[in-house]
């Protein structure tokens, strides 16, 4: 595994503070495409939710009935989420997954597949999901589900600067100042490619996006910033600098202190059972 990719939940562990006070939900639309696009209603369904950080996807998994288990391999990041819930919480690798074959009727990746060895994390979900038909031996919560097997699903928040002038100037300023950024101001930018890793594993893929508008205070918005791996990677001086100039320039815009920002979550969805062996 890269190095990148082994050492992150230190890096989110670094910003757990940050990333709970300040990174956004997921909107009611993404919860119900969830829905549409799985075959599996999340009331009653269970769910292991792989890299769950500091639970903003549990909760809205949680918060719509469904039985989640938290997974992640930051102590910090699922600290925070266990200070605001009672779900199991695992400290866990995704790629390595501590369940029995058959034990969910979901396996979600918020904001964290791009994390995981791309192939791993797929296959470990693929056996750690229900398989269509039958429901197993009646433990699996049978009641969640509409019908065919389990599913795989993805999702991603991310700023929309094609709708706003100061959000892209915002963009291009990060990725000029930070080695690390990735983000939709980038030449050739795109989504973690989930949707491939998904249909080589053999499940039958559906992908869409949904548009949506976060409303938030200045500062938050910062913190939020802060969050990021690729300035949580930097020295605090030049982050902290780098805000400063963030704040004067974002408070030009919004003299109120609150900001109207345009927001995209891109979802995709892998189904078991719905094609070829699996
Ligand atoms: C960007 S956060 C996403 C948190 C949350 N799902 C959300 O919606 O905000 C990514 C999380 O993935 C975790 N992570 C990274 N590699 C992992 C792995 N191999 N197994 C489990 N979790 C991992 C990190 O510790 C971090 O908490």
């Amino acid at each position: 595994m890269n190095e990148r990719l082994a050492d992150s939940h230190r890096v989110f562990d670094r910003v757990s503070e940050e990333y709970d006070t300040a990174r956004p939900h997921y909107p009611e639309a993404l919860y119900l495409a969830l829905e549409t696009l799985s075959g599996v209603r999340l009331a009653g369904a269970t769910v292991i939710d792989v890299g769950a950080g500091t639970g903003i996807s549990a909760r809205g998994l949680l918060d719509r009935g469904a039985r989640v288990v938290a997974v992640d391999r930051g102590e910090r990041m699922l600290a925070r989420l266990r200070a605001r819930t009672d779900c199991p919480a695992l400290l866990a690798d995704g790629n390595d997954l501590p369940f029995r074959a058959g034990a969910a009727d979901l396996v979600t990746y918020a904001q964290s597949w791009h994390w995981l060895d791309p192939a791993l994390s797929v296959a470990e979900a693929v056996r750690v999901l229900r398989a269509g038909g039958v429901t197993g031996d009646g433990v699996i919560a049978g009641a969640g589900v509409i019908g065919g097997g389990g599913a795989v699903a993805g999702w991603w928040n991310t700023v929309d600067p094609g709708k706003a002038d100061w959000l892209a100037a915002n963009q291009v300023r990060l990725a000029e100042s930070c080695p690390g950024y990735i983000g939709p101001v980038l030449p050739g930018w795109s989504m973690p490619p989930i949707a491939a890793a998904m249909s080589d594993a053999g499940l039958a893929v559906a992908e869409t996006w949904i548009d949506w508008t976060r409303s938030v205070r200045l500062e938050d918005f910062l913190t939020d910033l802060r969050s990021h791996s690729y300035m949580a990677r930097m020295e605090v001086d030049v982050v902290t600098e780098l805000l400063a100039r963030e704040r004067a320039e974002l408070g030009r815009v919004f003299p109120d202190g609150r900001l109207t920002v345009p927001m995209r979550v891109y979802l995709a969805v892998g189904r078991k059972g719905q094609r070829g062996a699996t």
